[in-house]
């Protein structure tokens, strides 16, 4: 057991604050938003990841977790500080790293000798250094700087914390690598040790790799659809050979979330900066971009105009399981709508149960309500409740079942004899109507 601090209770802090505490250790979370800390301590967490709110509840009770808006309270005694704040992009692209100055320059003063300094935040290449030397400069000595990227998916995060592909650790200092590995005993996920800045890398290689497949496979749907194809069945083909694999080529309305668009457009910049040119890396982005404009063309090439047509837009955050709405291709789906003329009322299984409007549109209570006399449905999110909707039912509600599916919920085989018009991504269109 070690007493460790987290500073930081976003998203990636607050779930490895929790789930280290679970693992056993001693952890207490730092945050300066009073607000925050007030409301987590009252027990309710301020974002939805499932399990999360359960282990925050058995650790706190246990006394292995606490919270608190003290810098030397979480630091003074730890013998390692994870460093989980936001990195933000800037207009330009580049990551924001003033909370991640703030913070070091917060907890300065409570560092103590032997103290290690694990960053979490995602961060650029060489980030390490500049931190080391904040630190050394500050406290007068030669303070640990280890980089620890994290890969949590938000809605699994808990357990990909916990059953993880592995754990990188990027140290200079064998002892303090060792250390880390230390705290992380109880994983089963293999470690890697490598330098920091080669950790640093990893973590932005391997978002902007997934960010390339899932514009890869956007890009093929598009073929696809030219050639009568379907790009399920492509993608499947594709997954069987071990060398492609399965996942991550769900074609669709394109990426959202706060990593891939923050964290691709932080490499380009990166790139950019040293006059490298990085092609592959610049497309992903723009593929990525252009898919809800091509998605909302669909749309107009069935209607000719969609000026007065109630649009029901199903599915808002930017995946399911979660109710994170930054960056999500819905708000641009909306947009262009709204653009068009249509009267668009959306629906989200977790965002309608808190909200009545967002982004200037109302929001319907349960699904069938927005549904009930639209002339098209526009499916942005495959949550369960939406998959598991039976197709049949759109046309006992809507005016006229027009269904753009953004996500590929349904199997075409599904609307075969349905009065519907169901048009998907990179698959034939079923003209049921
Ligand atoms: C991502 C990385 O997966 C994680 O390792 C990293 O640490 C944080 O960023 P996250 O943003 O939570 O996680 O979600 P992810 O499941 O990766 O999905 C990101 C976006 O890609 C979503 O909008 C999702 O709908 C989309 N996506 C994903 C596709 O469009 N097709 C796919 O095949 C997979």
């Amino acid at each position: 057991m070690n007493k460790l601090a987290v500073i930081g209770t976003g998203y990636v802090g607050l779930v490895t604050g929790i789930c280290l505490a679970s693992c056993g250790h001693h952890v207490t979370c730092m945050d300066v938003d009073e607000s925050k800390i007030d409301q987590i301590s009252r027990g309710d967490l301020p974002l939805f990841e499932p399990g999360l709110q359960e282990l925050h509840e058995t650790c706190t009770a246990a006394g292995s977790l606490s919270y608190t808006t003290s810098p030397e309270e979480a630091v003074q005694d730890a013998e390692a500080v994870f460093i989980a704040v936001g990195t933000p992009p800037r207009k330009d692209g580049s990551a924001d790293l003033s909370y991640l100055h703030a913070a070091v320059h917060d907890i300065a003063p409570f560092i103590q000798r032997n103290t290690v300094l694990i960053i979490k935040s995602t961060v650029p290449a060489g980030t390490h250094a500049d931190i080391k030397d904040q630190l050394d400069r500050t406290t007068g000595q030669s303070v640990q700087v280890v980089s620890n990227p994290e890969f949590l998916r938000e809605g699994s995060a808990v357990n990909d914390f916990f059953y993880g592909d592995r754990i990188v650790i990027g140290s200079t200092d064998p002892r303090a690598a060792a250390f880390v590995e230390h705290i992380y005993e109880s994983l089963p996920a293999p470690v890697l040790h490598t330098d920091p800045q080669t950790a640093e890398m990893i973590k932005y290689s391997s978002n902007a790799f997934l960010a390339a497949k899932i514009s890869f496979i956007n890009e093929m749907a598009s073929l696809c659809e030219a050639e009568g194809a379907d790009i399920t069945i492509v993608a499947a083909g594709m997954g069987m050979d071990k060398r492609i694999g399965e996942s991550f080529l769900r074609a669709g309305i394109g990426y959202g979330g706060s990593c891939f668009p923050k964290d691709t457009a932080a490499l380009l910049y990166s790139a950019q900066q040293k006059k490298l040119p990085v092609p592959l890396l610049s497309s992903i982005h723009e593929v990525n971009r252009k898919q809800p404009g091509a998605f909302i063309q669909k749309i107009l090439d069935r209607f000719g105009s969609i000026e007065g047509k109630k649009a029901a837009v199903l599915g808002l955050t930017f995946k399911p399981n979660t109710d994170d709405l930054r960056q999500s291709p819905s708000r641009d789906v909306i947009n262009l709508l709204t653009s068009e003329g249509a009267m668009v009322i959306g629906y989200d299984p977790l965002i309608s149960k808190s909200r009545k409007r967002i982004w200037q549109i109302p929001l319907a209570e349960t699904m069938e309500e927005a549904l009930t006399g639209a002339d098209l449905a526009v499916i942005c999110t495959e949550w369960k409740e939406i998959v598991d909707f039976p197709p049949d039912r759109y046309p006992s509600l809507m005016k006229e079942a027009n269904i753009f599916d953004g996500r590929n919920c349904y199997a075409i085989k599904q609307a075969l004899h349905l009065p519907i018009y169901y048009s998907s991504v990179g698959r034939p269109v079923y003209k049921g109507l």
